[in-house]
């Protein structure tokens, strides 16, 4: 199975821009899961909820998700990326999972991360997996990672790759990942933006790429630069995803004890 990533540098607020960049970008892309930024087609840094409203779009109807059907048909692969879903007055930022013959499903981001606490509202779907065939998808979405139990979850509800769109800007979460993926005994790609964002007289934002491919057994298969726009595809094994003993004598989830653990 061929997955991998295109990092690269959204421009706020220009969706048809960034659409056009990603359309272009993978037009000859030979992959069966390619996973994109969080908030690919609009940028990240937000000033308002106002923004967030106008810029959200619906999943499926809108003009990503329509891009994103074409392209996957096209290309007969599956893509994961991140966008900002208007559903009534709710802004969720979220992911579409997306395939060959339409959309498969949507998870909403449950952990906000700072500003993101004022314009989107908390992810509803908890932790989706996804049988597309050759492995079983789970979706999160960047801060997610500061919580364990979110790839916990995931593997729990049998994933086999964790897709991860982000916006990263802070320094751990590429070498962080390693450990979600030993720990679970999964694949992850992060697929991370680059570039910066100072809007509004706002913190300049700096996005620290390091996009990657991590294995079952936390190596890092592929890499990419702080800086630098990459489209990258891994061939991986899915089904090394679950064989879930460490030893012999220690099978990974079979031999937890959730009733020391607390909630
Ligand atoms: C983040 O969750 N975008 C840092």
């Amino acid at each position: 199975m061929r997955v991998g990533y295109f990092q690269f540098d959204p421009v706020f607020g220009e969706v048809k821009r960034n659409l056009d960049v990603v359309s272009e970008r993978l037009a000859h892309v030979e992959c069966d899961l390619l996973v994109l930024p969080e908030l690919f087609n609009t940028g990240y840094q937000f000033v308002s909820r106002e923004e967030a409203v106008s810029l959200g779009e619906d999943i499926p109807g809108g003009a990503t998700t329509a891009r994103l059907l074409e392209l996957a048909a096209a290309r007969r692969m599956h893509v994961v990326a991140g966008l900002a879903e208007r559903v009534g007055n709710a802004v969720y930022n979220s992911a579409a999972l997306i395939g060959p013959s339409g959309l498969i499903g949507v998870y909403r981001k449950t952990h906000l991360f700072a500003e993101e606490t004022l314009w989107f509202t908390p992810g509803d779907t908890g932790f989706p997996v996804y049988d597309i065939g050759p492995a079983r998808i789970g979706l999160m979405i960047c801060f997610d990672w500061f919580y364990p139990e979110s790839a916990r979850t995931l593997a729990l509800k049998g994933a086999d790759i964790i897709a991860h769109p982000s916006n990263l800007v802070l320094p751990h979460c590429p070498d962080a990942m390693v450990t979600r993926c030993l720990e679970n005994r999964v694949f992850a790609v992060t697929c991370n933006r680059i570039g910066s964002e100072e809007r509004a007289g706002k913190k300049r934002l700096t996005y620290i790429g390091n996009s990657e491919v991590v294995n079952p057994a936390g190596n890092i298969l592929r890499r990419a630069a702080g800086n630098q726009v990459d489209l990258s595809v891994v061939e991986i094994d899915p089904s090394e995803a679950r064989e879930k003993r460490i030893t012999p004598f220690n099978d990974l989830l079979a031999a937890r004890r959730p009733e020391h653990y607390s909630s």
